[in-house]
């Protein structure tokens, strides 16, 4: 009976619809890291994730540091606590590792607005273009390019193309321009955008900022264009939480997915961070809604179960693998 209702829990969980029921008196942080050393497994979070998830995680960082990692781990399981593109990529380029998500449904709107029958339509109008596509995309469109980037290599990925070569860029519009603006390259950008970082309110920001004058505006380059025109400093997650640790002021107002404040306030315990306030002031925008549903019972129970787990075609992701290792070797900037 007990093996019976562990398969239905976990074919439930596989398809990403429940998680499996946790006793309350469970410790959590405990249980998952006595499953991690019994499963042999590696826990990798992003910054993004609910802080209680950080905390856990055996490596915490940007998308680039994670999928440095994933290429590395030895280990038998690695726990993806991240969106989907992120466990899929670490599948990818490690595919003999079982990868679990702890939600499937953790998906991402910036992957999701480059559907690849279309991209592939965008892509037949320039034959002769090198096509760089930002890491946050399905497998389907990573098989479609010629190199990967994050947003803490894109200049340089951008820089490693001879000046004679067009460029596709996707999916993010946003990123597009600023690397436009960033190199001089000029590139046909594919249109899409991240809900969080379109969130954030210009008005808002202005009015936040005259509040706190000695506080300078730190954004992500996935931020619109003139968010990013009135930043002291533009840059990846691990790119701003360097800066706030180098730079010599003591306030911050922070554009990007309010996950990164944790790690920033634990670097900087004297120094004030501040959200940037978003446009509608009814929703948590500032936080992707995508990234939180993975949750400490979900981690639990998905190294109980070892699901849901990451399944894909492997010519897909012999095709994928390859512009994902091109970004690899370049390393980071
Ligand atoms: P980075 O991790 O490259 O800063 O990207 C942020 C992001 O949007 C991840 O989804
Ligand atoms: Fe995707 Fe934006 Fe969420 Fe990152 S913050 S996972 S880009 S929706």
């Amino acid at each position: 009976m007990k093996k019976s209702l562990d398969f239905i829990q976990g074919e439930l969980s596989k398809l990403g619809y429940i998680s499996a029921p946790v006793d309350k008196s469970t410790d959590l942080p405990k249980a998952i890291q006595k499953l991690k050393k019994e499963k042999n497994a590696v826990l990798l979070a992003h910054y993004y994730q609910d802080p209680a998830i950080q905390e856990l995680a055996d490596y915490l960082g940007d998308s680039l540091y994670l999928a440095q990692q994933a290429a590395k781990i030895e280990a038998d399981v690695i726990v993806f606590a991240g969106v989907h593109f992120m466990a899929e990529t670490a599948k990818i380029i490690n595919p003999t590792k079982k990868v679990l998500l702890p939600d499937l449904k953790a998906g991402c709107s910036l992957a999701d607005s480059c559907p690849p029958a279309d991209f592939a339509i965008f892509k037949a109008q320039y034959p002769n273009a090198v096509v760089v596509t930002y890491i946050n995309c399905s497998a389907e469109i990573k098989a479609l390019s010629d190199i990967v980037c994050t947003s803490s290599n894109a200049v340089k990925v951008i820089e490693s193309i001879s000046k004679d070569r067009e460029i596709i860029f996707a999916p993010d519009k946003n990123l597009g321009r600023y690397l436009i603006q960033k190199t001089g390259r000029e590139m046909f950008l594919w249109d899409g955008a991240c809900i969080v970082h379109e969130a954030f309110s210009f008005e808002k920001i202005i009015i936040l900022a005259k509040e706190n004058p000695k506080a300078k505006f730190i954004a992500h380059p996935e931020s619109e264009s003139q968010i990013l025109d009135i930043a002291h400093y533009i840059g990846s997650t691990s790119g701003l939480l360097r800066y706030v640790q180098e730079d010599s002021s003591t306030s911050y107002i922070v554009a990007t997915e309010s996950g990164i404040l944790h790690e920033m306030q634990k670097c900087c315990p004297e120094k004030i961070f501040i959200p940037a306030p978003v446009e509608d002031d009814t929703c948590a925008c500032s936080e992707c809604a995508f990234m939180k549903l993975n949750t400490l019972e979900k981690l639990y129970t998905c190294l109980v179960y070892g699901l849901p787990e990451i399944q894909l075609d492997t010519q897909l992701m012999s095709k994928a693998r390859k512009p994902i290792e091109r970004m690899l070797n370049l390393g980071r900037s």
